[in-house]
């Protein structure tokens, strides 16, 4: 093995204290599968009001901690659990800013104002943490722009700086959409200096912009898939951000993410009715017939359960599917099975469904991980009609789960689906190039007509896609060669 790297990961999210999204899943596996290849990883999350301390076995590990801001002195404490792999996980304790239910916004989705300051304390913390253990890391990995500060910090404040003076920066994206966009007013907190609020590294239209400067400071910068890595360079799906992309030339990567094969394994997985795997579909069966009871659906096996398990963002697609589900149910015998929670207008939608079409399409609002596993493992197909999908987990525990993907080809889901082959039954699931509800409808007809016509695809596809490696060592590897292109950017400068 090359030598032993210290890894410092800042994040907002991590499985399985807090989540709500795919950002948690990353950062709450990839440490391990770092720490499985015999490197020393530290994980630094906010302890926000819904962490339970005592269900999570939070332990008190520094009483106190001063973190200087820009203009200000904060103080905080810090609690250590550990992942199920036994990586540390270091708790952030700010009554101030993280003693409150929601990660970013209140119960009616309005962000927190404070949203700016909270994540840049969070990531000078993270950093404050390392110098005050003597953790001196040879990576920073911060994650999207909750923690997109760090690779600034280091290089503006910690370059000569015994502890973290060494550390090389990594940044990787997992959305770009959500670039961190906040009036100038807080940059004087924010302590980066107002030499560096320019066009080329903080400043967005008179606002500040915290991906924007990661994308400037890391010393590498990822994205959590090749074919994103891709799209996001053109105007199109960069949000602003492709100039600034494509000037990192060849130090922004695609790199696809793993799942946490022991969580999402039909042949372990103790929150769904039975149990199964690519060689006995049986226990998929009565999954199947669990979950058309559960939500009230006629309960007949030869009819396809098309699942959806979502964030109800823009990004997901889910208007386009809105415009098509209808049309579809009355054309084809199929049933759908919807769970997600989000835009208003579409929880409504989606939440009045099956009172309109009884036993045919059931709905959950709201955000469910034993629901989550029932759909994946009940279902026969599972779509996603998304915008845009940087890497897409869902689609890869469907695969996991035998629930043939319907995808649009963007992103993650463009890298992880093969395309059905109807000659000889090859390919993993269906994708569909247009944004619009034609495409959608023709999608799952074309999915629903391989069901009724040509059977034994189905089941060629399933045991293809259930039998695919999707586990995080591999992209553990490609992290670490990251991490190491990342050092020798910085030891270059
Ligand atoms: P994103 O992070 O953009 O939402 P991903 O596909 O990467 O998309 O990850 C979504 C994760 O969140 C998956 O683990 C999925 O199961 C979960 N998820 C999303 N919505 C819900 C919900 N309503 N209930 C339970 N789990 C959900
Ligand atoms: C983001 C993306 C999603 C990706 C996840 C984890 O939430 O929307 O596509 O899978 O991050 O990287």
């Amino acid at each position: 093995m090359a030598r032993q790297l210290r890894i410092a990961m800042v994040a907002s999210e991590c499985v399985p204290f807090a989540k709500t999204g795919g950002l948690a899943d990353v950062v709450g596996a990839l440490p391990d599968a770092l720490s499985a290849l015999g490197h020393e990883v530290r994980v630094v999350v906010p302890k926000y009001g819904s962490i339970d301390p005592a269900k999570h076995h939070l332990q008190p590990h520094l009483r106190q901690m001063c973190v200087w801001m820009g203009n200000a002195e904060e103080w905080c404490s810090v609690d250590r659990a550990r992942t199920s792999g036994g990586v540390p996980v270091y708790f952030i304790e700010s009554d101030k800013y993280f003693a409150r239910k929601g990660l970013y916004h209140d119960d009616a989705f309005n962000d927190y104002g404070d949203n700016p300051r909270r994540f840049a304390f969070l990531t000078r913390a993270a950093l404050q943490l390392c110098r005050d253990t003597q953790f001196s890391p040879d990576i920073v990995h911060c994650h999207d722009w909750q923690s997109a500060l760090a690779p600034a910090y280091l290089k503006v404040w910690h370059w000569n700086d015994a502890i973290l003076g060494k550390a090389a920066s990594v940044l990787t994206i997992h959305n770009i959409g959500y670039q961190g966009v906040y009036p100038a007013h807080h940059y004087d907190y924010i302590g980066l200096q107002w030499s560096n609020f320019t066009p080329r590294k903080f400043e967005d239209h008179g606002n500040i912009n915290f991906l924007k400067g990661g994308i400037a400071y890391a010393d590498l910068v990822t994205t959590v898939s090749p074919t994103y890595a891709d799209e996001t360079r053109t105007p199109e799906l960069g949000y602003g951000l492709a100039p600034y992309l494509n000037d990192r030339g060849d130090d922004y990567i695609g790199i696809l993410n793993g799942v946490d094969t022991a969580a999402w394994d039909p042949e372990t997985d103790m929150l769904i009715p039975a149990r199964f795997s690519r060689h006995d579909l049986r226990g998929k069966a009565i999954c199947k017939d669990a979950l058309q009871q559960r939500f009230g659906l006629e309960n007949r096996a030869e009819i396809p359960v098309v699942g959806v398990v979502s964030r109800f963002a823009d990004q997901k697609g889910l208007d386009v599917l809105a415009n098509a589900i209808e049309r579809i149910v009355q054309d084809m015998q199929v049933q759908f099975v919807i769970l997600g929670s989000g835009d208003k207008g579409l929880e409504t939608f989606y939440g009045q469904l099956p009172a309109r079409y009884p036993r045919i399409i059931g709905s959950h609002i709201g955000y469910s991980d034993e629901l989550a596993h029932w759909i994946e493992a009940g279902s026969d197909f599972f779509v996603m009609p998304s915008r845009y999908e940087p890497c897409g987990l869902n689609q890869i525990y469907s695969l996991r789960y035998g629930a043939l993907p319907i995808v649009r080809n963007t992103g993650g889901l463009a890298d992880t689906v093969e395309q059905y082959d109807e000659r000889v039954g090859g390919g993993t699931g269906f994708k569909f190039q247009a944004l619009d509800a034609n495409a959608v409808y023709y999608a799952v007809g074309w999915a629903v007509s391989t069901w009724y016509d040509r059977k034994h695809h189905i089941s060629k596809m399933r045991r293809r896609g259930m039998g695919q490696d999707f586990s995080w060592e591999e992209s553990a590897r490609a992290y670490l060669n990251a991490y190491d292109r990342a050092i020798a950017n910085k030891h270059r400068l």
